[in-house]
């Protein structure tokens, strides 16, 4: 597996990376989920060369960092570590999770992650959210002084506008953007992914797969009563115009012999300006094939095709 240089940090990252949201989740937010199929699937991704991993503390209360620091016993120093602060837990399980990127707050998650991960360091921390009621010049401090103790090697930010992302730089250095980017959400391509690529900053998008949308796998019958059930992509007219697109992104896939979830990964991770795709997954098999989306080439006319099919459907949606 292919790795890139993860912004002006000295982090290798392979092409794709692995997101583990949905292996700490509970069946209303991501369906069946098995502990044990999580870490074999982690196992999977290192033996493929997968060596990115992304988790929060969010995901699952702990249990996501908690699965990951089980699964990288051992192998610790295959694994570029990502994970976050910023989002706090939610006292009631109705309530948002708290926005809050305070000094103290940062340093005190840090510490709780690096328990449940079993480990004594964090490769790249990123601040999950934007927390409008904190000056950033304080959340840059304190992870300036967590890279200096050695507690993390890198810094990221996570839905942050350029704006936002050049108000920190300038009290510290910003290595790597977590947007949200896919062949069905293409905001991130007008502004993050070129303000990204002049300032050398990494960018490794969330949700390359639309939540499972683009590996061609549900149909127009289909309901939804976890998170994709409160997504608007998976909803009415949109959900339906979403299934057309991937029934002729998957003509395409077929002439190269891959599945559609391997033709949306592949995209997504040569897209200018991408470093490395997060892939969710939840079990080995899903590993293997995600893996398959980054190791062969699509043609320029092919890509021509698709981007002019992704641009017909932004308009008609
Ligand atoms: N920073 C942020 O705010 C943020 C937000 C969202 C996500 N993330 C990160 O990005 C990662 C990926 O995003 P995501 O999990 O939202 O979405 P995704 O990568 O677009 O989709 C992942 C889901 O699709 C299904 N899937 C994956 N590979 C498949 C395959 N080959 N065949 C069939 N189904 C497959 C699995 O769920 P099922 O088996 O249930 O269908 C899997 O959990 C997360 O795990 C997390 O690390 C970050």
């Amino acid at each position: 597996m292919d790795r890139r240089r993860l912004g002006q940090s000295d982090l290798e990252i392979s092409v794709i990376g692995l997101g583990t949201w949905a292996m700490g989740a509970t069946v209303e937010t991501w369906g069946h989920v098995d502990d044990r199929e999580s870490i074999a699937a982690i196992h999977q991704a290192l033996d493929l060369g997968i060596n990115f991993i992304d988790t929060a503390p969010i995901y699952g209360l702990g249990h996501s960092e908690t699965i990951v620091g089980k699964a990288i016993t051992g192998r610790r120093d295959e694994v570029v570590l990502a994970t976050k602060c910023g989002l706090l837990f939610p006292q009631r399980k109705d309530q948002l999770p708290p926005r809050c990127l305070k000094r103290d707050s940062v340093v005190r998650e840090c510490d709780q992650s690096l328990r449940r991960l079993q480990t004594d360091h964090i490769d790249l921390y990123q601040c999950h959210w934007p927390d409008p009621e904190t000056d950033i010049r304080e959340t840059m401090e304190a992870l300036v002084e967590l890279l200096r103790l050695g507690k993390i090697r890198a810094i990221g930010v996570s839905n942050f506008s350029c704006q936002q992302m050049s108000v920190a730089r300038e009290y510290g250095p910003v290595h790597c953007l977590q947007p949200p980017f896919s062949m069905i959400h293409y905001r991130a391509a007008e502004d993050l992914l070129p303000y990204c690529e002049s300032n050398d900053i990494a960018v490794v998008p969330y949700s390359p797969l639309a939540k499972g949308l683009l590996t061609g796998k549900f149909g127009v019958d289909d309901t939804f009563n976890d998170v994709r059930g409160r997504d608007p992509e998976f909803l009415g007219d949109k959900y339906q115009r979403n299934l057309h697109l991937v029934t002729t992104l998957q003509e395409i896939a077929l002439r190269y012999d891959k599945s559609v979830a391997q033709l949306a990964i592949n995209w997504t991770a040569s897209f200018p300006g991408v470093t490395s795709p997060i892939v969710g997954a939840k079990r080995p098999s899903q590993v293997v094939e995600n893996a398959g989306g980054v190791t062969w080439s699509l043609a320029d006319d092919d890509r021509a095709i698709i981007d002019q099919l992704l641009e017909d459907h932004r308009r008609a949606c």
